[in-house]
């Protein structure tokens, strides 16, 4: 499977105008109530920092801010342009409604687009309260790598969420999974992005990832401890929360 950063950087700037719509669509909006119940699982201390490796169109950033208005910055990287400046016309709608309705009293939440390498980050050692990632690990070149890097800018005492489809193990939802990810996906995908091969890449990309207890083990074997994971919706997607000891 063709994972090099020059393609997988291609396909979401070529997809990034219809991206918002085919998630919601594809998953009947599924994907809100994970990224909802990722960020419950977060402790985000006051004014805290938090980083979104492949933030694509900022959504997570967003429910973040929504559920813990406290937190000091959100720093959105991706190396797909097109998909950041949707985030960015995003943060700026949503940013006035935040300071409204939920920093009456306290500084506002900065929002903040990085156009940078999940594999190469920008940043310090240690500096981030939160790393967090959704849907965007599987696209790696090199998992362990983009898993090592995000260890390295989280700071000690620090959490990483990570959301991913990993490959379903039970026999019965594999075979469900196999045939809307294989037939249906693609077809809608191609029809509404008009891309030829980015939705068919998507089932692929499932097919090639690691299973929950594999990506539980690597994330041990980055460094992070207290690694806790959760199926959801029935095991079509699966949350990782982890802490840097
Ligand atoms: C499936 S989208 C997920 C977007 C967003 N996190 C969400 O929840 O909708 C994957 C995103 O990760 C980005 N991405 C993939 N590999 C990356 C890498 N090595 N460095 C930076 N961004 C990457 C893509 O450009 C894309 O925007």
């Amino acid at each position: 499977m063709n994972k090099q950063p020059e393609v997988i950087q291609a396909m979401f700037s070529a997809i990034a105008g219809r991206y918002d719509l085919l998630n919601h669509l594809l998953s009947a909006n599924q994907d809100k109530a994970w990224r909802r119940r990722g960020v419950a699982a977060l402790n985000v201390p006051p004014g805290g920092r938090v980083l979104d490796v492949g933030a694509g169109t900022g959504d997570l950033g967003i429910e973040l801010a929504r559920r813990h208005p406290h937190v000091g910055l959100i720093c959105a990287a991706d190396f797909a342009l097109p998909m950041l400046h949707i985030a960015q016309d995003k943060f700026a709608q949503v940013a006035p409604t935040f300071r409204r309705h939920f920093r009456q009293d306290a500084e506002a939440t900065m929002f903040a687009c990085v156009g940078a390498d999940g594999l190469r980050l920008p940043h310090r050692d240690d500096t981030f309260d939160v790393v967090m990632s959704a849907f965007t690990v599987r696209n790696f070149c090199d998992l362990t790598a983009g898993l090592r890097e995000m260890h390295r800018v989280t700071r000690r005492g620090g959490q990483v969420l990570v959301l991913e489809f990993c490959k379903p193990t039970a026999r019965l939802l594999r075979r469900g999974f196999n045939v809307f990810f294989r037939h249906v996906l693609p077809r809608v995908g191609r029809w509404i992005s008009r891309h030829p091969f980015a939705y068919d890449y998507l089932p692929h990309s499932v097919e090639d990832f690691v299973t929950r207890r594999e990506m539980e083990e690597l994330l041990r074997a980055v460094g992070y401890g207290n690694v806790r994971s959760k199926d959801l919706t029935g095991g079509v997607a699966t949350m990782f929360v982890a802490t840097k000891g």
